[in-house]
């Protein structure tokens, strides 16, 4: 299978205190990977710098093949924009603008798609995540986990060849952090690559493998297969036994 990131001898300090240590890191084209590990780990960190948001103090990272670091901000912001799909751990959703035009805004950026696309596209999303009856609404005025829905779909509206998503369903209640995570399984089926950050064991379930970070390095693996229905109870199982 092709690499789309990878990370090699990653390491991050700031001022003077390492938070990434020597991370060795490949996620396939198509994989999902979960990545967990206690508060302060470095988690978020990691994810920044594999996306090129925040430079590595040491090591490299390549994007489908491309060392990030060479590339001037011009291409690598349109890398990020065109090939890269964010959800934050807060929303970073534009005060100014509905939820509908949060939503479409990087998708008229990208100039991918056509305008009709993007209306249906946006449309799609929003209908799938369940907020489509919010979409003329102010960001201001919905709740936690609508904006964290608006979001989702965001980063999806230029299809990404990697979704990167910080506890993507931290602001959701179980039946909605299902139906995501069963957007997320069928965006991944159709070839997405998604780096995912959870504390949720049955989130963590969904994925081809759960990666297990400690202090700032990458410490036990579970391999978990993709995913299939049927196998749920006893992925949650195991992603459960691998959390203790
Ligand atoms: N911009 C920054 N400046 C200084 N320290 C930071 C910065 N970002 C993160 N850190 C520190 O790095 C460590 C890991 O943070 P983070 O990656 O957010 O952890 P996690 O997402 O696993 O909770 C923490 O100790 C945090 O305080
Ligand atoms: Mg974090």
């Amino acid at each position: 299978m092709k690499i789309i990131v990878e990370a090699k001898s990653l390491s991050k300090e700031f001022q003077g205190t390492t938070v990434l240590r020597n991370i060795n890191l490949t996620v396939e084209k198509g994989e999902f990977i979960a990545v967990m590990g206690q508060s302060g780990c470095g988690k978020s960190t990691l994810l920044y710098n594999l996306s090129g948001m925040d430079r590595p103090t040491s090591g490299k990272i390549f994007f489908d093949g491309q060392e990030l670091q060479e590339l001037p901000e011009p291409q690598m912001s349109s890398i990020r924009l065109k090939k890269m799909g964010f959800v934050f751990q807060k929303a970073n959703l534009l005060r100014s603008l509905s939820v509908r035009d949060n939503i479409i805004f990087p998708a008229y950026q990208a100039g991918i798609f056509k305008r009709e696309e993007i209306n249906e596209n946006a449309r799609r999303w929003m209908e799938q995540t369940g907020i489509l009856s919010s979409a003329k609404q102010d960001v201001r005025k919905i709740s936690g986990g609508q904006q964290q829905r608006a979001s989702i779909c965001r980063a999806l509206m230029n299809r990404p060849q990697i979704l990167f998503a910080d506890e993507p369903t931290g602001a959701l209640n179980s039946s909605a952090t299902g139906e995501i995570m069963d957007i997320f399984n069928r965006i991944n089926a159709e070839g997405t690559a998604i780096l995912m950050v959870t504390h949720d064991g049955k989130v963590a379930a969904r994925a081809d493998r759960i990666i297990y970070l400690e202090d700032g390095a990458i410490g036990e693996e579970l391999i978990l297969g993709k995913f299939s229905k049927d196998r749920r109870e006893e992925r949650e199982k195991r992603a459960a036994a691998f959390m203790r």
